[in-house]
């Protein structure tokens, strides 16, 4: 278990569907995190389960809690870039009752300690789109830093937007929250 100031986080576990399940039929939480809801709404549970639990080789998910050890939220990362120690990182607080409190970017600020100090990452990559003002808010908080715009590259509740794409160095990261 990872713990930070105010999230644990650890792996999915099987009775994490059910909760998960909610979160990816709320087309709020769609709207923010995919910028084009209902695109998860067809999931069922047995689909969840496979992608979340199973898993596949290139992609790491994990739990987000509370301070009650609460499932608030899911956190991971995919493309791993061997020889460039790199990778996508990915969150979402599935639990709309705890947006804008701090919870996201702490779990964001343990998770990448664990990505550098653990898995050895020199770079994490994100993205969104440039409506999502809270989560670029949330990146910025962690370090991470704009590193282009895709022009309408995304297609939110009948509008164009552009993709926002970020990145955070290892060093950058450690003088920023340090290493422990
Ligand atoms: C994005 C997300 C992970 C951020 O986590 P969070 O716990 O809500 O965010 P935090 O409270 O840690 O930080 C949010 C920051 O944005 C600010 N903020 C929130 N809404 C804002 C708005 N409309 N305009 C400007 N700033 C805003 C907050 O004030 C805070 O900054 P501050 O600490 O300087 O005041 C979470 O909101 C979430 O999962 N949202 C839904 C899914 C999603 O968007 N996922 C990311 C997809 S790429």
């Amino acid at each position: 278990m990872l713990k930070g100031q105010k999230t644990s986080i650890r792996p999915m576990e099987d009775d994490d569907i059910d909760t998960m399940y909610q979160w990816y039929n709320d087309q709020e939480v769609n709207l923010w995190s995919s910028g084009a809801w209902p695109l998860n709404t067809l999931q069922s549970k047995d689909q969840l389960a496979v992608k979340f639990l199973d898993g596949s080789p290139d992609m790491y998910r994990y739990a987000i809690l509370d301070e009650s050890d609460l499932l608030i939220g899911s956190i991971g990362f995919k493309d791993v870039n061997m020889p460039g120690r790199s990778a996508t990182l990915y969150v979402v607080i599935g639990d709309k009752t705890y947006w804008g409190k701090g919870y996201g970017t702490d779990a964001l600020i343990t998770f990448s300690r664990f990505l550098f100090a653990q898995w050895n990452f020199h770079r994490i990559s994100l993205d969104t789109w440039d409506g999502n003002v809270r989560a670029i808010r949330a990146y910025e908080k962690v370090g991470f830093k704009l590193e282009g715009r895709q022009r309408e590259a995304r297609f939110v509740l009948g509008n164009y937007h552009d993709a926002i794409l970020m990145g955070l160095l290892r060093e950058e990261f450690f003088s920023l929250h340090g290493k422990l």
